[in-house]
């Protein structure tokens, strides 16, 4: 009796055990798998030192919970969480921290968490290390992989990098896939650091919303535009304004006056400015009428307030300028960097471009890549060949008081170290020097512009644009026709 006794207890407990492994299993497949935080980004907003945003996405409607280590839960702010294009967006932010701290987090809802991200906040001293790259552009795995690899391997060159500017066109068409693809490859990198990213004309195509439905911004003191945002901030003694490039096709007038006065509202010692679309550049973008707009309209702001750095991308070559003021070399001036593209898509240069849309005497260093051809500007021996600068570009700056120390990197797509690593090349590198404590704010009042300001505004931009596009772009593109003809005949370039 006793044995039988024992012998039903044993075949309940391993039925028990069944069963409830069982149901577990089941739990803990299924329930990630539909409510999984994705797309996942902590980005500047507002005061570095004290405050992030938060933003993921899941399949369902869930709640919404961030949870950071050491902070407060009340410290910790929601946005309703939408629908957009078939998942479900979560926004969130945190305010309270203390300057100069490392945090670690996890994001999602009270029952689904994401994997630990970590972030740090700014300490404010004169000491920064921070990342820039741009257009990785893809569509497929495979593409948006390279960029991930690309990002990769700029970690692993500038550990302590305190975050990182994306110089825009995150995806090739904005769609869901490619963003799911997107969030597959750069998720557990958006994980490592603050993101500080630019809207560029791809992220958004059709469907303009995508920008700002992604990132979780800061864009209270910003003129409002279309398809895209504008928002600044201090890091270090740095200021850094973000431009979007995609409203009336570069910078509206309102845009121009918003950044002149957000640049001289600052006594930051480094003014630094990133934006998709570039002054300057021997891309196949170069020849299209923003470009040229930009090397007379932003740069004027950039001389008056004494901006030093601008980075920007969309013309998938790195090109960096000498110092430039009113469209001319100038010890005092700034300097322009075309980041290079982080991803596969690669521009060769356009060689009419040279001395009609971009002064070459203004290049201080250019990368270009295409297919098995690489090579950097010497001044003279354009065409050597060099398979190490084929790959992902990335590029690191610090700041140490009044010196910035720029480096710009390609990570080799075929070759290899002697570790059998990806070979990294450092293929530009330069140092800007100053004197801090000299800047006074300027200006001290609010810089926002009602929308009424903002529409009535469009009037004038397209005018200024207009009278911009016949006057100057169109007889400047005309003179250089024979030229393009020319490229498009023997080199099968436009
Ligand atoms: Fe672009």
């Amino acid at each position: 009796m006793k044995k039988i006794l024992l012998s039903s207890i044993s075949v309940l407990l391993v039925l028990t055990l069944i069963f409830c492994t069982g149901t577990l299993s089941f739990a803990d497949d299924a329930a990630p798998a539909e409510d999984s935080p994705f797309r996942i980004s902590v980005t500047v907003n507002g005061d570095t030192k004290s405050e992030k945003g938060f933003c993921w996405y899941t399949k369902t409607s869930t709640d919404s919970l961030v949870e950071i280590e050491g902070v407060d839960a009340s410290k910790i702010t929601y946005e309703d969480v939408f629908e957009w294009e078939g998942n479900f967006c979560h926004k969130a932010k945190a305010s309270g921290l203390e300057p100069g701290r490392e945090y670690k987090y996890t994001v999602g809802s009270k029952s689904v968490r994401s994997a630990q991200g970590v972030f740090v906040t700014d300490d404010g001293d004169s000491s920064l290390d921070f990342i820039a790259i741009a257009d990785v552009q893809a569509s497929s795995a495979e593409n948006f992989e390279k960029g991930a690899d690309t990002l990769r391997a700029a970690f692993s060159t500038m550990p302590g990098a305190e975050f990182v500017i994306n110089a825009g066109d995150f995806t090739n068409d904005s769609t869901n896939e490619e963003w799911d693809l997107y969030a597959s490859s750069f998720d557990s990198l958006n994980l490592r650091s603050t993101l500080a990213p630019v809207a560029g004309n791809h992220d958004g195509l059709g469907v303009w919303n995508w920008f700002s439905n992604l990132f979780n911004l800061d864009t209270s003191e910003s003129v409002q535009v279309l398809n895209g945002v504008n928002y600044s901030f201090d890091y270090g003694n740095a200021h850094i304004a973000v431009l979007n490039t995609n409203d009336l096709f570069s910078l509206s007038l309102a845009q121009l006056k918003w950044l002149k006065n957000d640049m001289n509202s600052t006594d930051k010692d480094w003014k630094i400015i990133s934006m998709h679309k570039t002054p300057y550049t021997l891309g196949k973008d170069g020849k299209w009428p923003d470009a040229l707009y930009l090397q007379q309209s932003l740069t004027k702001v950039a001389d008056e307030c004494g901006v030093d750095l601008i980075l920007s991308g969309h013309d998938h070559q790195y090109l960096r300028t000498k110092p430039l003021k009113g469209n001319k070399l100038s010890d005092d001036g700034t300097t322009y960097v075309l980041l290079g593209t982080a991803g596969s898509k690669r521009y060769e240069v356009r060689k009419f471009l040279a001395d009609s849309f971009m002064n070459t005497d203004y290049i201080a260093a250019l990368t270009v890549q295409r297919g098995d051809y690489g090579n950097t500007w010497n001044g003279k021996d354009f065409d050597t060949k060099k398979p190490e600068n084929v790959g992902g570009c990335f590029n690191t700056v610090s700041i140490e008081g009044g010196k910035l120390t720029f480096n710009s990197y390609i990570l080799s797509d075929e070759m290899t170290d002697e570790n059998g690593e990806r070979l990294i090349t450092n293929t530009d590198s330069f140092t800007l020097t100053k004197e801090t404590g000299k800047n006074k704010a300027t200006f001290t009042v609010d810089n926002t512009t009602s929308e009424a300001e903002y529409y009535l505004g469009i009037v004038p931009s397209f005018c200024a644009l207009a009278a911009y596009a016949f006057g100057v772009w169109l007889p400047t593109f005309l003179w250089i026709v024979p030229r393009i003809l020319d490229s498009v005949i023997n080199e099968d370039t436009f």
